[in-house]
This record gives C-alpha cells, structure tokens and sequence, in this order.
C-alpha cells in the first residue's frame, strides 16, 4: 500500500516536472519567435551576412565601405569560439544599448548602437534568444581595413565618449500610439536613420537633417530623403505607398529598389505586420520635410515632368 502511494507520486512529480521543462520550453521558443519579429524589425541583421562573399547568414564577415574605411561584420550566431555564444543577457544588451564589447572595448558607430540605445531590454534580449535558437557557424572575424585615425581602437572610444548618449525610446503622449510605435522601429529598432540621415565630418548623425537622405550610406550607396519635401524627399507618396514599399520593395512607378534596401526588405521590414507598416509610414508623414539638394539626382519613384531636364 504504502510502496504503491509512494511510486504513485514519484509518477506525479514525474509528470509535473515534464509538464514543467515543456512549459519553459515553450516560454522558450515564446521568446526566440519574438525575437525572429524584433529581428525581422531590425531588416535582419542582413550587414551580418556575407552572402557574396560565401559566408553562412549572421556569420559575419561583410565588408561594410564607409567614408572612414572598410568594415567587416562580425559573426552574430552562437558559436561560442568564433561568435556570441559566450554572451551573457547583460553583456548582449550592453553591446546593444551602449556599443560596448564583453571585454569593454567600444564598437565603431558602423555597428548602429547609436540607434539600438532606443530598444527595450525586452526586445533585445527576445532578439538574443532568436540568435542563440540558430544554428552555430564557425568563422573568424576579420579585422577593420580603415584609414587612421579611425583604424585606431582608441578611436571608437573617443567616438563613443564624444558623441554617444545612451538614450532610451520615451514615447511622446501627445501623439498616438500608432505614431509611437513608427518613431520607435525607425529611430530604434529599424535604424533607418543610419543610412537615411546624413553624417557630420566625424560621422555622428546630423540630427538637425534627420532622415533627409545620405550620399554616404553604407557601401557607399545612395540613402533617399525621407523626409514629405515634395521635390527631393518623399511628400508625394500616400502612407498606402510607403507600407507597400517596405513590404515589396516596390516603388510607386512600379521599379523596384536595389541594393541594400532590398535586402533589408526581404530579410526584415517585408515580414512586419501591415500595422507596424501602417505605423512607419504615420511617423514618416509627420516629419518636417528638409529640402536635400546633395541627391538632386535621385528620383523618388514618382514621375516628374521637370525632372528629366536635370
Ligand atoms: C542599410 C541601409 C538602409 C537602411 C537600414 C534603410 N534604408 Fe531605405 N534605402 C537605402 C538605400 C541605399 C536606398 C536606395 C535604394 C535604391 O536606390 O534602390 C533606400 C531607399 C528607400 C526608400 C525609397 C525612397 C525613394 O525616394 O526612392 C524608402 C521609402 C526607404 N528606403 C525607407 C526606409 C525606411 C522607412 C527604413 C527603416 C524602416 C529604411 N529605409 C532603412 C538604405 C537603407
């Protein structure tokens, strides 16, 4: 009798111990499959992936042209020699939302912290669990190719020190939430700013010209104005217009776009849902448009009758 009770609940702690690990499992996968959305926000990370090159997605390795020199990614799957594997959850939110490495090293601003200083831990850590839910890949990091002083370590700390604030993404009350959730992928998660926004000399973001478009995007790239100016931005496109684009990739004219800002689409920003479409196009309508000259050359998927005299 007693034998009996005493197998019948070492059967229960059994079963409730299963139930256990499956329901932190799930918690698990909960938070990996958020974290493939915050990634998805993030245009997928796709810097980090050196397709060209022969490299594995997320494995790192891509060179990154700047103004300042070339710049390899690094390798972001959880291998734990040659990647993050090693992270804790405090030291990946660090080089997230600060550009500091484990060892306390700062990160070149090619790497966007300055905008990932926005995120939620929530969401962070969601994106770590993603990454560490993939598969390993083993290969090096490759050292910058930059010119000095920016080859120079010391460099990306005086950078940080000079021009780097942590800044968490405060919504504005005053506005809707739809227009907070737009101001907080594009200034945050989406980075859009660090190619769209043209750099200082030292390459600090001109916030006085937020997203009013950058000759200088990575790889050298055009990044278009953004900003509703009706002749060198976007003001002639509806909000339909703009969530279609980064769900398609399509312009208004019906070509599609190119480069970089196709793979960000296809990786990320095409796999948001319509209302975070719906909602960076709210936040792109409200900006005050600048007028940028610089990328006069640049048509913006709408036709123009006085265009083709330039
Ligand atoms: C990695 C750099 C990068 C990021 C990040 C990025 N873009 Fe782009 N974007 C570009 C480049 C480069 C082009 C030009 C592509 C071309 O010429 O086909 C472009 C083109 C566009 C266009 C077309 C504009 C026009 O006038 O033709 C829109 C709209 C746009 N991006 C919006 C966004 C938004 C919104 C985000 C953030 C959610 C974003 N981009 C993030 C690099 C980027």
């Amino acid at each position: 009798m007693k034998r009996a009770r005493s197998a019948g609940i070492a059967a229960l702690t059994a079963a409730i111990a299963a139930l256990l690990a499956a329901a932190s499992a799930r918690a698990g996968d909960g938070a990996a499959q958020r974290g493939r959305a915050v990634l998805e926000a993030a245009g997928g990370c796709t810097c980090h992936s050196d397709v060209k090159g022969g490299g594995g997605p997320l494995a790192g390795g891509r060179a990154m042209k700047t103004p300042f020199g070339v710049f390899y990614s690094t390798n972001i799957t959880p291998d734990p020699e040659t990647g993050i594997g090693r992270w804790s959850d405090s030291e990946f939110v660090r080089a997230m939302r600060e550009g500091l490495a484990p060892d306390g090293h700062a990160y070149f601003p090619v790497f966007p912290y300055p905008s990932f200083t926005g995120m939620g831990d929530e969401d962070v850590l969601a994106m770590k669990a993603y990454l560490f839910s993939l598969a390993p890949v083993r290969r090096e990091n490759r050292p910058h190719d930059a010119w000095p002083p920016f080859s120079w370590r010391i460099a990306a700390s005086a950078w940080r020190w000079m021009f780097f604030e942590p800044r968490r993404f405060a919504p504005d009350p005053a506005r809707t939430p739809e227009w907070n959730r737009g101001a907080y992928l594009v200034e945050a998660v989406a980075h859009c700013g660090e190619c769209h926004t043209p750099r200082t000399l030292p390459g600090a973001l001109d916030r006085s010209r937020w997203l009013a478009g950058s000759k200088d995007g990575p790889e050298g790239e055009l990044a278009p104005n953004l900003t509703p100016d009706a002749d060198t931005g976007i003001g002639l496109w509806t909000k339909t217009d703009i969530a279609w684009f980064l769900k398609t990739g399509q312009l208004p004219d019906g070509d599609d776009t190119e480069g970089l800002m196709k793979e960000v689409i296809e990786h990320g920003y095409g796999h948001l849902p319509e209302s975070d479409l719906q909602a960076i196009a709210a936040y792109l309508h409200s900006l005050p448009p600048v007028r940028n000259d610089a990328l006069a050359e640049h048509e913006h998927g709408h036709e123009h009758g006085d265009e083709s005299a330039e």
